[in-house]
């Protein structure tokens, strides 16, 4: 066993926020579809807590609804949501206090002294507090795990403290930090691709790589959550997190074995080799935009500085492309592209390879141009993996090249059944101990060193997001980008 593997099972979760958004839409529908799947042990408890009061007949119902509203809705019976909620129980807590932890010590019962799973799912600021007064309390033991969800900080200073709050109740051997997209089905297929196959590795490098593209687009706008976002920016919330891991698992070099450890010290080592983006370089290596009223999925809709709660002087980016280098031996001087915005033409998440063109082309003689090859892996809405060739046109005339996607549809090759939610393979995971997909303490810090340079750089040199409209690709300085290098966008 991996020297960071759980040993033992848990009999409990608590989940910190049972009311809020995330516990609704997310974490109730992933646990209730472990339920009905026969996934979590027999006497497996389940605690919500907030701080107001419902007994644990209204709580069930909102839980209920929640499943009902969810992904999961289909999988909704009654005699099965029934047996569910035989585990469930809600306490209202003052979380932040060692004595208000005395509800939930009593309604776990036994299963204190025995594994408990403490899902923080509550806003960033709870997360110290919370850790301190589980540590005070006791209920934080040697037997217990803690699930942190993301932003951890909003630098490196104040993602230390937090992580230090952290440390001070629960060893870091015992710590989960999600990163939602690893829980990704089409994401951890990137370590299968990667290296469950002999015929990418050789060409996985400088010598053979022209550019790579990482692309986050939502069509959805800031969802009304002005309060969290506007302190965040893209950079913070998606490219700190997601677009980083994203690019952490294509650049990583092959682990040793799919250990925890073995995995986390590659994606490590790739966040340590990110070259800087600091000072007047923002300026050549970013470009980053807030939208303004437009179109989203075919219906009108408002700006940013529009939003419900919004302040009209904001100057947070929803909106933002980089190009990173990173400075190692596979990778010198092949640029990532990365990209993310709110508010874009299409949803779209994909990694975009292009290979380096044939070195001489043959058949320039006749006429016939060479497009570079190039893998793309669309991880959604569709699961996809298409590489492009190029091939002779049927026929008897002259030599004539076009190109042709080989296509492998993950979903047809593989979905009989209903997609699941990323929460309820993570869920699983820390039930069993496993923290492979989650973020470790020295990732975090590597990726905020990295950001913190950014912001920075745009404080010192004042630069501003460019305004682009609603269910466009983004400030038209974003296309100038790669172009200024000789590369476009994969669109
Ligand atoms: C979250 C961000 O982490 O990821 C949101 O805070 C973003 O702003 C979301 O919308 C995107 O996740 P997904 O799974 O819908 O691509």
């Amino acid at each position: 066993m991996d020297s960071e593997t759980l040993p033992e099972e848990c009999h409990a979760i608590v989940i910190f926020g049972a009311t809020g958004d995330l516990a609704r839409r997310m974490l109730w529908p992933s646990l209730y579809a472990l339920h009905c799947d026969g996934l979590l042990p027999p006497d497996f408890r389940l605690i919500g807590t907030a701080s107001s009061a419902w007994t644990d007949e209204s709580f069930a119902e909102r839980v209920k609804k929640a499943i009902l509203e969810s992904a999961n809705s289909k999988m909704y019976e009654d005699a099965a949501f029934a047996s569910f909620v035989q585990r469930l129980r809600y306490v209202a807590v003052d979380a932040k206090d060692p004595e208000g932890m005395a509800p939930i010590r009593a309604a776990l019962g036994d299963s204190s002294e025995r594994g408990v799973i403490f899902y923080l799912s509550t806003a960033p600021q709870l997360f110290g507090p919370i850790c301190r007064a589980l540590g005070a309390s006791g209920l934080a033991n040697g037997h217990s795990r803690v699930v942190i969800e993301k932003p951890i900080g909003s630098d490196i200073a104040s993602a230390h403290a937090t992580n230090d709050a952290i440390a001070s109740a629960f060893d870091e051997s015992r710590v989960f930090r999600i990163d939602h997209y690893l829980g990704k089905e089409a994401v951890q297929n990137l370590l299968a691709l990667r290296f469950a196959n002999a015929i990418f590795e050789p060409l996985w490098n400088s010598n053979t790589i022209e550019q790579v593209q990482i692309t986050i687009a939502e069509t959805v706008g800031i969802e009304g959550r002005w309060a969290y976002y506007d302190t965040a920016g893209a950079l913070r919330d998606m490219v700190q997190s997601h677009l980083l891991q994203l690019l952490c698992l294509v650049a990583m070099e092959p682990p040793a074995g799919f250990s925890p450890s073995a995995v986390r010290n590659e994606k490590v080592k790739v966040l340590w080799s990110l070259r800087p983006i600091v000072g007047a370089d923002v300026g050549q290596q970013t470009v980053t935009g807030q939208y303004a009223s437009g179109f989203a999925d075919g219906k009108a809709v408002p700006g940013y500085k529009e939003e419900q709660g919004a302040n009209t002087t904001s100057d947070t980016e929803t909106f933002v492309a980089l190009r990173v280098g990173i400075d190692n031996w596979r990778w010198a001087g092949v640029p990532f592209y990365l990209r993310t915005g709110k508010r874009m033409q299409r949803r779209s998440s994909e990694i975009m390879i292009q290979f380096k063109s044939p070195p001489y082309n043959i058949f320039s003689g006749i006429g016939a141009a060479l497009a570079p090859n190039m893998l793309l892996i669309k991880l959604q809405p569709e699961e996809m993996i298409t590489l492009t060739l190029m091939n002779k046109q049927p026929g008897v005339h002259e030599m004539r090249l076009g190109e042709v996607a080989l296509n492998l549809s993950l979903g047809d090759a593989f979905f009989k059944g209903r997609r699941r939610i990323a929460y309820e393979r993570m869920l699983l995971d820390v039930l069993r101990g496993n923290p492979a997909l989650f973020v470790r303490r020295d990732e975090v810090d590597a990726a905020w060193q990295w950001i913190d340079g950014i912001e920075d750089g745009w404080k010192s040199t004042g630069q501003k997001p460019k305004p682009y409209g609603a269910g466009s690709w983004g400030p038209s300085a974003a296309i100038g980008l790669p172009e200024r290098y000789g590369h476009s966008w994969h669109e």
